[in-house]
């Protein structure tokens, strides 16, 4: 997730970060979604399948690995940082995380099916072709809710105090 930070500039600043880390995790998701229909599709042949197989088990792995670097910074950083300044807002930042905690799970079950041999994936598709569809509605759903959140708050937390956060988050 660093092919944007080179282009960074000076306004390039912590909120956008955030929204272009939702963008592309919504659109992978979207596009799994999207290779599953194609696998699960009658006119797909057998070989096709299997090299589709193939690359969404690898763009499952990205989301996976992308998603929990994303979760992490936001529970480290962002919620700790909101929960001090706006102790009220602790029950909508512990709703978020148990929602972290489900897809994260999902998606890691959802990458292990995909270490199944190919008829074996055949044979669950139904199954898995909801799963992604479900993640991809969990994650524009709780983007939604995060979003709410974040511009309540981080727009009320001075501009340079958020650049602070942004260094912060980097480290990490
Ligand atoms: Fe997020
Ligand atoms: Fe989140």
């Amino acid at each position: 997730m660093d092919h944007d930070s080179s282009k960074a500039t000076p306004s390039s600043d912590l909120i956008d970060r955030v929204h272009h880390e939702h963008v592309h995790l919504r659109r992978l998701f979207e596009d799994l979604s999207g290779t599953f229909e194609r696998i699960g599709a009658e006119e797909t042949g057998q070989e096709r399948k299997r090299e589709l197989i193939e690359s969404a088990s690898e763009d499952m792995e990205v989301a996976l690995d992308d998603m929990l670097e994303h979760f992490n910074q936001e529970e480290e950083i962002f919620f700790v940082e909101i929960e001090e300044r706006f102790p009220e807002l602790a029950g909508r930042i512990a709703s978020l995380v148990k929602s972290h905690e489900l897809m994260g799970q999902r998606t890691r079950w959802l990458h292990e099916q995909l270490g199944k041999p190919a008829d074996e994936i055949s044979r669950n598709l139904t199954v898995i072709q909801d799963v992604v569809q479900s993640m991809a509605r969990m994650i524009e759903e709780h983007t939604e809710e995060e979003t709410a959140l974040f511009d309540d708050v981080l727009t009320k937390i001075p501009a340079d105090e958020r650049r602070v956060l942004l260094e912060k988050m980097r480290e990490i």
